[in-house]
């Protein structure tokens, strides 16, 4: 059985952090974790991890106090694979077994050739909102879409869909996350309880290297909380085959 997780940061709503999360999610298990990550970069035309990527290696070749930086890191990058939602299928299957997560930044419209099946490869989805309407409407039915035809269906190995929140404000009334929580859980959407916060640090490179580890400054923020969250998600069977295993062991002795 294939132990390699497939992640998305995904939702049907431009601008809500898709691309932002799923690099900073594959960086920090990549550079922190020491997972063994692949990121496929099927927001086609935009292919903006691509891009990213390609300025940072440019970067490195021109400037050499960078680029003894990355010599001193002494680890390699993960590598970054651009295709069309019709070709991430194979490439996300040939990656199987390779890996021990994949990141999938798809593109945020629900009209695109084969990204059914691909949401059928993923495992986990976790869906970043913002405190607007739109972005509420934009989710539920994305989270419905998700369970009537993705979950339980053949050849679906998705196991759950996750709401939280982006770009959230701390001065703000909080009544609409309230409110939206509230029928989030009528609807049974679970959603997470961390929160990113809205932060003028995304605007800074270092927030999203793809060849860097993520700065302990930019690790506040709601980072290491949402991090952890999705990680007792996702390695939660690990969590289970660990205490099963002792459970098997101490009946042993
Ligand atoms: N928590 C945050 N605080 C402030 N700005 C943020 C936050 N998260 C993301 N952003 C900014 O929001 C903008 C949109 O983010 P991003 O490109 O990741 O969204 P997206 O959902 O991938 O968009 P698209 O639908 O165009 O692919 C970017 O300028 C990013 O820097
Ligand atoms: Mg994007």
């Amino acid at each position: 059985m294939s132990t390699t997780k497939y992640i998305s940061i995904s939702s049907q709503k431009g601008g809500v952090g898709k691309t932002t999360i799923n690099i900073l999610a594959a960086s920090i298990f990549h550079f922190l974790g020491k997972e063994k990550v692949a990121v496929i970069d099927c927001d086609y035309p935009q292919h903006s991890l691509e891009g990213l990527r390609n300025k940072e290696l440019a970067q490195l070749q021109a400037d050499p106090v960078k680029a003894a930086e990355f010599q001193v890191l002494n680890m390699q990058s993960y590598p970054i694979v651009d295709c069309t939602v019709k070709e991430a299928l194979d490439v996300a299957k040939e990656m199987d077994g390779q890996f021990d997560l994949v990141f999938i930044d798809t593109p945020g419209t629900i009209n695109v050739p084969g990204l059914l099946e691909l949401w059928k490869q993923l495992d986990y989805v976790f869906m970043p909102l913002e405190a607007d309407v739109l972005s509420v409407e934009a989710t539920i039915p994305f989270a419905g879409a998700l369970e009537t035809f993705v979950i339980g269906k053949p050849g679906s190995r998705l196991k759950q869909y996750y709401a939280f929140w982006n770009k959230h404000i701390k001065s703000e009334k909080q009544d609409f996350y309230n409110k939206t929580e509230e029928l989030f859980a009528q609807q049974n959407i679970p959603f997470l309880k961390s929160r990113l916060e809205h932060s003028v640090n995304y605007k800074k490179e270092g927030m999203r290297s793809t060849m860097f580890p993520l700065s302990k400054e930019f690790m506040r923020l709601g980072i290491t909380g949402l991090i952890q969250e999705i990680s007792q998600i996702i390695f939660a069977d690990k969590v289970l085959a660990k205490a099963t295993a002792s459970t098997e062991a101490s009946k042993a002795l």
